[in-house]
């Protein structure tokens, strides 16, 4: 049966057939009319690669160097929310299949595996942690990566429709009491957005950054930005990274796809901070273009959740191999040998055409 899954389609397609409808329109949903999630994936085919020929590419190299630290692919994991939804080793599984891929696992703040959990399951691989700042204030990893895009979740259609709350086995295993298992019980519309208006911080603003810079040491990367304004201001604040990102199209519906907003952000101070980009990548040639355009490492959402319904840790191997090979194969075809080699002439945005 696996055989026949050869891309991340797949994956997609096999997850949407075998995962429970609650979980399934939980991971799969964008927030209102969902324009903005079709457009995360269609807006990778508005930028065209320009390939180069006669360059010698027998010997490839797909590693990058991220925080200072070696990866082997620039393709890691972001923080996504409840992951034993899809498969019951959840983020251990993913983290396992990030340390054995040589690249980077994000944990959610809410995810149903806790950081020790996590940190026993892949003791070697390069772990960050996401963070979402409650009420009552605390943290933990190798990087905070800060959402800051978050004061509460967008409004998800079919999450209020089938008022979602976490299968009665698990809870958010970073807490106690109530911030563990506050989810599980609606009276109205979705369990989660009840949950994260009632405990997330909505007063937050840059300020309270100096505060989170005051109390760790960990380099913190912001997750959230689209705009050249606000990186600017996180560049100014001296983070370390900015993650270009809308969340998975799950805010607010009508922002611009993350591969759109990326290049006003590296113009604005991509030479200042290291910047990823996370949204809609289900491809090696999406990676090549955001690569391209200026980012240093792309993240997977979804695709490493498809994985872990299929097949758990090897699934989500299964998903990273796919995105490495389908990355190698661009590398080799445009002429690069090496991730530096991808030049910023090398994608242009399809209004070249009507030059
Ligand atoms: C997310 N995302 C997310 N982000 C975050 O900072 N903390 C979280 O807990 C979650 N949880 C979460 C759950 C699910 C089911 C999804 C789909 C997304 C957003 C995530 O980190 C990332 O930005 C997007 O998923 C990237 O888009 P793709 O790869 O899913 O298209």
């Amino acid at each position: 049966m696996s055989e026949a899954l050869v891309c991340v389609k797949d994956f997609e397609k096999h997850a949407f057939a075998v995962l429970p409808r609650n979980a399934l329109d939980y991971y799969r949903s964008g927030a209102g009319a969902e324009e903005t999630l079709v457009h995360n994936r269609k807006a990778f085919s508005k930028f065209k690669i320009r390939p180069r020929c006669l360059r010698n590419v027998a010997k490839r190299d797909l590693s990058t160097t991220i925080l200072g630290e070696k990866v082997e692919i620039p393709i890691g994991i972001s923080p996504t929310a409840m992951q034993r939804m899809a498969h019951p080793e959840g983020e251990c599984a993913n983290a396992r299949a990030a340390q054995a891929m040589g690249t980077i696992f994000t944990l959610s703040t809410i995810a149903t595996s806790s950081i020790e959990e996590v940190a026993q399951a892949a003791p070697y691989g390069t772990k960050w942690f996401q963070l979402y700042i409650y009420n009552d204030r605390q943290a933990g990893f190798k990087a905070l990566v800060l959402t800051i895009d978050t004061p509460m979740f967008g409004l998800r259609l079919a999450d209020i429709r089938n008022k979602f709350v976490l299968p009665p086995h698990l809870r958010f295993a970073n807490f106690s009491g109530d911030k563990a298992t506050g989810i599980n019980t609606t009276e109205k519309g979705s369990g989660l957005n009840n949950y994260v208006n009632r405990l997330f911080d909505q007063s937050l603003e840059w300020k309270d950054i100096r505060w989170l810079q005051s109390i760790t040491k960990l380099p913190i990367i912001l997750k959230g930005i689209l705009t050249a304004e606000d990186a600017l201001i996180g560049a100014d604040l001296g983070v370390a990274g900015i993650l270009v990102s809308n969340h998975g199209a799950r805010q607010v519906d009508g922002t611009p796809a993350s591969i759109e907003a990326l290049p006003e952000i590296v113009k604005a101070v991509g030479d200042r901070v290291e910047i990823y980009l996370d949204g809609g990548v289900t491809d090696g040639t999406d990676v090549f273009k955001a690569l391209a355009l200026g980012a240093k490492m792309v993240f997977l959402g979804r695709p490493a959740l498809w994985g872990l319904a299929h097949s758990g840790e090897e699934g989500v191997k299964k998903i990273l191999t796919i995105l490495k090979t389908e990355l190698d194969y661009a590398l080799a075809i445009t002429g690069c040998a090496s991730i530096k080699d991808i030049g910023s002439t090398m994608v242009v945005h399809e209004a070249y055409y009507s030059r």
